[in-house]
Protein backbone atom coordinates (compact mmCIF):
# COMPACT_ATOMS: atom_id res chain seq x y z
CA UNK A 1 0.00 0.00 0.00
CA UNK A 2 1.94 3.01 -1.48
CA UNK A 3 0.49 6.41 -1.29
CA UNK A 4 1.53 9.78 -2.40
CA UNK A 5 1.54 12.89 0.17
CA UNK A 6 2.00 15.93 -1.66
CA UNK A 7 3.04 19.88 -0.93
CA UNK A 8 -0.29 21.51 -0.25
CA UNK A 9 0.30 24.94 -2.20
CA UNK A 10 -1.99 28.26 -0.97
CA UNK A 11 -2.30 30.20 -4.28
CA UNK A 12 -3.94 32.91 -1.96
CA UNK A 13 -4.86 32.89 1.52
CA UNK A 14 -6.97 34.84 3.13
CA UNK A 15 -7.91 35.82 7.01
CA UNK A 16 -11.64 36.51 6.76
CA UNK A 17 -12.60 36.12 10.52
CA UNK A 18 -11.72 34.59 13.72
CA UNK A 19 -13.37 31.38 15.70
CA UNK A 20 -14.13 31.39 19.51
CA UNK A 21 -11.88 29.10 19.84
CA UNK A 22 -9.17 31.35 18.60
CA UNK A 23 -8.76 29.57 15.48
CA UNK A 24 -8.71 31.82 11.65
CA UNK A 25 -11.42 31.41 9.27
CA UNK A 26 -9.21 31.33 6.14
CA UNK A 27 -10.85 31.37 2.03
CA UNK A 28 -7.55 29.68 0.07
CA UNK A 29 -7.01 28.37 -3.34
CA UNK A 30 -5.56 25.76 -2.78
CA UNK A 31 -3.52 23.09 -5.18
CA UNK A 32 -0.95 20.51 -4.59
CA UNK A 33 2.42 20.36 -6.27
CA UNK A 34 4.15 16.92 -7.79
CA UNK A 35 6.39 17.22 -4.90
CA UNK A 36 5.47 14.61 -2.50
CA UNK A 37 6.37 12.43 0.58
CA UNK A 38 5.48 8.57 0.24
CA UNK A 39 4.01 6.82 2.97
CA UNK A 40 3.82 2.87 2.20
CA UNK A 41 1.58 0.53 5.01
CA UNK A 42 1.57 -3.23 5.66
CA UNK A 43 -0.06 -4.99 8.08
CA UNK A 44 2.49 -6.03 11.56
CA UNK A 45 2.28 -7.18 14.16
CA UNK A 46 2.05 -3.64 16.74
CA UNK A 47 1.97 -0.30 15.10
CA UNK A 48 5.33 1.60 13.86
CA UNK A 49 6.68 4.29 11.71
CA UNK A 50 10.08 4.48 10.03
CA UNK A 51 10.93 7.49 9.08
CA UNK A 52 13.61 7.88 5.86
CA UNK A 53 14.12 10.45 3.09
CA UNK A 54 16.56 13.45 2.88
CA UNK A 55 14.32 15.42 5.20
CA UNK A 56 13.21 12.09 7.85
CA UNK A 57 15.87 13.61 10.39
CA UNK A 58 14.06 16.79 11.55
CA UNK A 59 11.36 14.05 12.44
CA UNK A 60 13.53 11.98 14.41
CA UNK A 61 13.33 13.91 18.05
CA UNK A 62 9.83 13.48 17.76
CA UNK A 63 8.15 12.19 20.35
CA UNK A 64 4.56 11.43 18.67
CA UNK A 65 4.94 11.95 14.60
CA UNK A 66 1.15 12.78 13.10
CA UNK A 67 1.23 9.60 10.98
CA UNK A 68 1.16 7.73 14.58
CA UNK A 69 -1.27 10.00 16.19
CA UNK A 70 -3.58 10.04 12.70
CA UNK A 71 -3.03 5.90 12.43
CA UNK A 72 -4.50 5.07 16.57
CA UNK A 73 -7.57 7.68 15.68
CA UNK A 74 -8.39 5.71 12.88
CA UNK A 75 -8.03 2.52 14.64
CA UNK A 76 -9.48 3.80 17.88
CA UNK A 77 -12.94 5.20 15.26
CA UNK A 78 -13.49 2.09 14.05
CA UNK A 79 -12.79 -0.06 16.57
CA UNK A 80 -9.86 -1.97 15.34
CA UNK A 81 -6.28 -3.05 16.29
CA UNK A 82 -3.91 -0.70 14.78
CA UNK A 83 -1.98 -2.77 13.56
CA UNK A 84 0.78 -1.61 10.34
CA UNK A 85 4.24 -0.93 10.01
CA UNK A 86 4.27 2.39 8.32
CA UNK A 87 7.24 3.62 6.49
CA UNK A 88 7.62 7.90 5.62
CA UNK A 89 9.66 8.56 2.89
CA UNK A 90 10.24 12.51 3.47
CA UNK A 91 11.12 14.58 1.21
CA UNK A 92 9.31 17.76 1.96
CA UNK A 93 10.99 20.23 4.38
CA UNK A 94 8.90 20.09 7.94
CA UNK A 95 6.95 23.49 9.51
CA UNK A 96 7.59 25.18 6.13
CA UNK A 97 3.70 26.09 4.83
CA UNK A 98 3.24 23.11 2.36
CA UNK A 99 1.57 21.16 4.61
CA UNK A 100 4.04 17.98 4.84
CA UNK A 101 2.99 16.47 8.09
CA UNK A 102 -0.85 17.17 6.99
CA UNK A 103 -0.13 15.49 3.92
CA UNK A 104 1.40 12.36 5.68
CA UNK A 105 -1.09 12.09 7.73
CA UNK A 106 -3.95 12.12 5.64
CA UNK A 107 -1.85 9.93 3.54
CA UNK A 108 -1.62 7.00 6.20
CA UNK A 109 -5.44 7.28 6.88
CA UNK A 110 -5.70 6.36 2.89
CA UNK A 111 -3.49 3.80 3.03
CA UNK A 112 -4.73 2.28 6.59
CA UNK A 113 -8.60 3.16 5.27
CA UNK A 114 -7.51 0.09 2.74
CA UNK A 115 -4.94 -2.20 4.50
CA UNK A 116 -7.38 -2.57 7.32
CA UNK A 117 -10.34 -2.92 4.69
CA UNK A 118 -12.80 -0.11 6.08
CA UNK A 119 -14.03 1.12 3.56
CA UNK A 120 -14.84 4.81 4.91
CA UNK A 121 -16.01 7.56 2.01
CA UNK A 122 -14.22 10.30 2.05
CA UNK A 123 -16.44 12.20 3.78
CA UNK A 124 -16.22 10.11 6.73
CA UNK A 125 -12.41 10.16 6.99
CA UNK A 126 -12.55 13.94 6.60
CA UNK A 127 -14.06 14.13 9.90
CA UNK A 128 -11.84 12.69 11.44
CA UNK A 129 -9.03 14.39 10.01
CA UNK A 130 -9.89 17.95 10.59
CA UNK A 131 -9.62 17.07 14.67
CA UNK A 132 -6.01 16.02 13.91
CA UNK A 133 -5.25 19.33 12.18
CA UNK A 134 -7.41 21.84 10.09
CA UNK A 135 -5.16 21.07 6.60
CA UNK A 136 -5.58 17.44 6.69
CA UNK A 137 -9.24 17.71 4.82
CA UNK A 138 -7.85 19.29 2.10
CA UNK A 139 -4.75 16.76 1.57
CA UNK A 140 -7.22 14.01 1.96
CA UNK A 141 -7.98 14.73 -1.59
CA UNK A 142 -5.10 16.01 -2.78
CA UNK A 143 -7.02 17.23 -5.48
CA UNK A 144 -7.38 22.14 -6.13
CA UNK A 145 -10.06 23.13 -3.87
CA UNK A 146 -11.33 26.15 -2.95
CA UNK A 147 -11.06 25.90 1.21
CA UNK A 148 -13.37 28.06 3.44
CA UNK A 149 -14.08 27.59 7.52
CA UNK A 150 -11.10 26.87 9.12
CA UNK A 151 -10.15 24.30 6.57
CA UNK A 152 -13.06 21.91 6.59
CA UNK A 153 -15.42 23.65 3.75
CA UNK A 154 -14.10 22.09 0.93
CA UNK A 155 -15.66 23.16 -3.02
CA UNK A 156 -13.89 21.76 -5.96
CA UNK A 157 -11.71 24.76 -7.58
CA UNK A 158 -12.75 26.28 -10.65
CA UNK A 159 -10.44 24.73 -13.70
CA UNK A 160 -6.71 25.23 -13.67
CA UNK A 161 -4.86 25.83 -16.39
CA UNK A 162 -1.61 23.31 -16.70
CA UNK A 163 1.05 25.27 -15.21
CA UNK A 164 4.50 25.26 -13.36
CA UNK A 165 5.63 25.77 -9.93
CA UNK A 166 8.93 26.57 -8.21
CA UNK A 167 8.36 25.92 -4.51
CA UNK A 168 11.57 27.09 -2.21
CA UNK A 169 12.25 27.22 1.41
CA UNK A 170 15.33 28.94 3.42
CA UNK A 171 15.96 26.23 5.51
CA UNK A 172 14.03 27.66 8.57
CA UNK A 173 10.77 26.53 10.26
CA UNK A 174 8.50 28.73 10.79
CA UNK A 175 5.54 26.96 13.75
CA UNK A 176 2.18 28.00 12.37
CA UNK A 177 1.07 29.42 15.35
CA UNK A 178 3.56 32.06 16.00
CA UNK A 179 2.76 33.10 12.37
CA UNK A 180 -1.26 33.21 12.82
CA UNK A 181 -0.37 35.04 16.45
CA UNK A 182 2.23 37.46 15.24
CA UNK A 183 -0.72 38.34 11.75
CA UNK A 184 -1.90 42.60 12.30
CA UNK A 185 -5.00 44.19 10.66
CA UNK A 186 -8.72 42.91 10.22
CA UNK A 187 -9.84 40.47 8.29
CA UNK A 188 -10.76 40.52 4.48
CA UNK A 189 -13.27 38.94 2.07
CA UNK A 190 -13.22 35.86 0.34
CA UNK A 191 -11.73 35.91 -3.01
CA UNK A 192 -14.22 36.57 -5.99
CA UNK A 193 -12.58 32.97 -8.32
CA UNK A 194 -13.98 33.09 -12.12
CA UNK A 195 -16.20 29.77 -12.59
CA UNK A 196 -14.78 29.27 -15.67
CA UNK A 197 -11.66 29.04 -14.23
CA UNK A 198 -8.59 30.30 -16.15
CA UNK A 199 -7.08 29.38 -19.79
CA UNK A 200 -3.19 30.15 -18.96
CA UNK A 201 -0.60 30.84 -16.21
CA UNK A 202 -0.79 34.45 -17.56
CA UNK A 203 -4.73 34.93 -16.15
CA UNK A 204 -4.17 33.26 -13.36
CA UNK A 205 -1.28 34.80 -11.86
CA UNK A 206 -3.56 38.67 -13.09
CA UNK A 207 -5.96 37.09 -10.64
CA UNK A 208 -4.23 35.74 -8.14
CA UNK A 209 -1.85 39.56 -8.22
CA UNK A 210 -5.45 40.73 -7.35
CA UNK A 211 -5.64 38.90 -4.18
CA UNK A 212 -2.40 38.15 -1.42
CA UNK A 213 -1.23 36.05 1.68
CA UNK A 214 -2.63 37.30 4.85
CA UNK A 215 0.18 35.71 6.72
CA UNK A 216 3.02 36.94 4.51
CA UNK A 217 3.95 40.29 6.60
CA UNK A 218 3.68 38.66 9.62
CA UNK A 219 6.24 35.63 8.56
CA UNK A 220 8.39 38.07 6.79
CA UNK A 221 8.55 39.97 10.44
CA UNK A 222 9.14 36.18 12.21
CA UNK A 223 12.01 35.14 9.12
CA UNK A 224 13.25 37.89 6.81
CA UNK A 225 14.44 35.59 4.57
CA UNK A 226 10.94 34.84 3.32
CA UNK A 227 11.34 38.46 1.59
CA UNK A 228 14.94 37.67 0.34
CA UNK A 229 12.75 34.27 -0.91
CA UNK A 230 10.83 36.33 -2.54
CA UNK A 231 13.22 38.66 -4.36
CA UNK A 232 14.76 35.05 -5.99
CA UNK A 233 11.92 34.20 -7.18
CA UNK A 234 10.41 36.96 -9.00
CA UNK A 235 14.17 37.58 -10.10
CA UNK A 236 13.53 33.94 -12.14
CA UNK A 237 13.09 34.09 -15.88
CA UNK A 238 9.16 33.32 -16.56
CA UNK A 239 8.46 33.72 -13.04
CA UNK A 240 4.87 34.92 -13.17
CA UNK A 241 3.94 35.43 -9.96
CA UNK A 242 5.98 34.70 -6.22
CA UNK A 243 3.92 34.92 -2.90
CA UNK A 244 4.14 32.67 0.12
CA UNK A 245 2.46 29.28 0.66
CA UNK A 246 0.48 28.97 3.96
CA UNK A 247 2.29 30.23 6.93
CA UNK A 248 5.55 29.98 5.64
CA UNK A 249 8.70 30.05 4.94
CA UNK A 250 8.00 28.39 1.80
CA UNK A 251 7.18 30.12 -1.18
CA UNK A 252 6.22 29.20 -5.04
CA UNK A 253 6.72 31.20 -8.18
CA UNK A 254 4.36 30.31 -10.92
CA UNK A 255 5.10 29.39 -14.68
CA UNK A 256 3.75 28.47 -17.60
CA UNK A 257 4.78 25.04 -17.92
CA UNK A 258 6.24 22.66 -15.30
CA UNK A 259 9.51 22.46 -17.66
CA UNK A 260 10.24 26.06 -17.39
CA UNK A 261 9.94 25.30 -13.56
CA UNK A 262 11.80 23.01 -13.16
CA UNK A 263 14.67 24.62 -15.45
CA UNK A 264 14.09 27.59 -13.33
CA UNK A 265 15.38 25.94 -9.55
CA UNK A 266 18.76 25.58 -11.08
CA UNK A 267 19.31 29.40 -10.46
CA UNK A 268 18.33 29.51 -6.53
CA UNK A 269 20.67 29.11 -3.61
CA UNK A 270 21.61 26.01 -3.15
CA UNK A 271 21.19 25.61 -0.02
CA UNK A 272 17.67 26.05 0.36
CA UNK A 273 15.23 23.84 -0.58
CA UNK A 274 13.95 23.88 -4.10
CA UNK A 275 12.23 22.26 -6.18
CA UNK A 276 10.45 22.58 -9.30
CA UNK A 277 7.52 20.84 -11.96
CA UNK A 278 3.67 20.69 -12.31
CA UNK A 279 0.66 20.09 -10.16
CA UNK A 280 -0.49 16.69 -8.54
CA UNK A 281 -1.44 14.90 -11.66
CA UNK A 282 -4.60 12.95 -10.31
CA UNK A 283 -6.68 13.12 -6.84
CA UNK A 284 -6.00 10.82 -4.06
CA UNK A 285 -5.68 7.21 -5.22
CA UNK A 286 -7.80 4.50 -3.29
CA UNK A 287 -10.81 6.69 -2.20
O1 LIG B 1 -4.76 22.68 12.72
P1 LIG B 1 -3.26 22.80 12.74
O2 LIG B 1 -2.60 21.92 13.75
O3 LIG B 1 -2.66 22.69 11.37
O4 LIG B 1 -3.00 24.30 13.18
C1 LIG B 1 -1.86 24.71 13.87
C2 LIG B 1 -2.13 26.05 14.54
O5 LIG B 1 -2.31 27.06 13.55
C3 LIG B 1 -3.37 26.11 15.39
O6 LIG B 1 -3.12 25.69 16.69
C4 LIG B 1 -3.73 27.59 15.34
O7 LIG B 1 -2.93 28.32 16.25
C5 LIG B 1 -3.32 27.98 13.95
N1 LIG B 1 -4.42 27.94 12.99
C6 LIG B 1 -5.39 28.92 13.01
N2 LIG B 1 -6.43 28.86 12.09
C7 LIG B 1 -6.49 27.88 11.17
C8 LIG B 1 -5.50 26.88 11.13
C9 LIG B 1 -4.48 26.94 12.06
O8 LIG B 1 -5.36 29.83 13.82
N3 LIG B 1 -7.48 27.86 10.30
Amino acid sequence: MLEAAPAKVNLHLHVTGRRADGYHLLDSLVVFAGAADALSARIAEGLSLHLEGPEASALAGEADNLVLRAARALAEAAGVVPRAALTLVKRLPVASGIGGGSADAAAALRALNRLWGLGWSEARLAGLALALGADIPACLASRPCVMAGVGEVLRPAPPLPGCGLVLANPRIALPTPAVFRARAGGFRAAAALPEAGWADAAALARDLAGWGNDLEAAAIGLCPAVASVLAALRALPGCRLARMSGSGATCFALFDAPEDAAAATAALPEGWWRWGGGLHAAGAAGL
